[in-house]
């Protein structure tokens, strides 16, 4: 699949904005324009097939409903229009059912047609082939964004979280979810000198997890896939082709810069150690989950982050200033 152009990466960059698409929806993105951001042939090999479905999320039944509290927390239960960027095959489709009109966008194409046989007989949903960072619908077109494990894909999360800040509407709102740089693993690895680098500094960082006890140590017997493969449980060969974390203040500036006011804060799968996740009862890590999302959201110590802001009215230009082309009176 081929996707619209390429955007210089850096992180949290104060660019101009993207060149507006085409006023409304496109059901497929250009046919010969180039990819949008280095890692993204990468990224759709990872999605070329439905492995993510079938094999990564059946054994994650704490992890799914950790995305799904922090959604329900943030998201409004209803409301008009709302845009799953990233979608996939519509896991979190579900959670919108208060909402009018529901569009799933993705750029894989295996997972588009997974969504499309899946939402077939829903006329509220539809589902639309496209490139996060140049979203084919016009500005301030939706009431509701969200934007799940996505992120993490992009080395630099400002751009897009512009472009998704464009299509939605002044008091609408984005839910939008990040591997956390700033996450708790990361940081006692770093005070272990484990980790060279300091979780606290703010750029986006490449990330392949990282080990805190020595390798062959009794405490790898507790990682997920030993724990699973000594229980019999099918072991995900799933994995992330390319992964950043992204600082907590980055994700923040970079909302404030797309036109949203401070955000609400979750701190998300708290409880993600093999060792639990492979042998408590998942009912048991979702209620303490439950708990403990908004209490500890001001620490961020999760691996990932959500984060629910609502989009402010734009600025009025500065007296006698050129009217933008996003000024409704240009
Ligand atoms: C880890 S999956 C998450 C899917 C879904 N949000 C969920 O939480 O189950 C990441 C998804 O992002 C999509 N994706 C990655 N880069 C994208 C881009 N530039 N534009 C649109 N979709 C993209 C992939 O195709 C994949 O379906």
């Amino acid at each position: 699949m081929n996707l619209p152009p390429v955007r210089p990466a850096s992180p949290v960059s104060d660019a101009p904005g993207p060149t507006d698409p085409a006023p409304g929806v496109a059901t497929a993105v250009p046919p010969s324009a180039p990819p949008s951001d280095p890692g993204l042939e990468k990224t759709l090999a990872a999605f070329s097939d439905l492995a993510y479905r079938d094999a990564f999320w059946p054994s994650r039944a704490y992890e799914d409903a950790c995305d799904r509290i922090a959604v329900r927390s943030l998201l409004p239960p209803s409301g008009g229009r709302l845009i799953d960027v990233g979608a996939g095959y519509g896991r979190l489709a579900d959670e919108y059912a208060g909402y009018r009109e529901v569009v799933l966008l993705d750029a894989s194409e295996p997972h588009l047609q997974a969504a499309r046989e899946r939402f077939a007989g829903d006329p509220r949903v539809s589902v639309v082939a496209g490139d996060a960072f140049q979203l084919p619908f016009p500005d301030a077109s939706f009431d509701a964004a969200v934007c799940i494990r996505v992120l993490h894909h992009f080395e630099d999360p400002g751009q897009a979280i512009r472009e998704l800040g464009r299509i939605v509407r002044p008091g609408g709102v984005l839910i939008l979810e990040s591997a956390n740089k700033r996450n708790l693993k990361s940081v006692i690895a770093y005070w272990l000198r484990r980790q060279d680098w300091s979780p606290f500094a703010r750029g986006s960082r490449r990330y392949a997890g990282v080990r805190l006890l020595p390798r062959g140590s009794r405490a790898d017997r507790g990682t997920r896939r030993a724990v699973l493969a000594r229980a019999g449980a099918p072991v995900a060969p799933w994995s992330a082709p390319v992964s950043y974390v992204h600082s907590p203040r980055d994700l923040r500036i970079g909302l404030r810069r797309a036109g949203f006011g401070t955000p609400r804060t979750r701190s998300v799968g708290l409880l993600r150690l093999p060792v639990l996740t492979a042998g408590a009862p998942a009912g048991l890590l979702v209620a303490l989950e439950r708990v403990l999302q908004p209490v500890l959201a001001p620490v961020t110590a999760g691996p990932s982050i959500i984060l629910g802001a609502v989009r402010l009215p734009a600025a009025p230009p500065p007296s006698g200033g050129p009217a933008t082309a996003h000024d409704p009176r240009a």
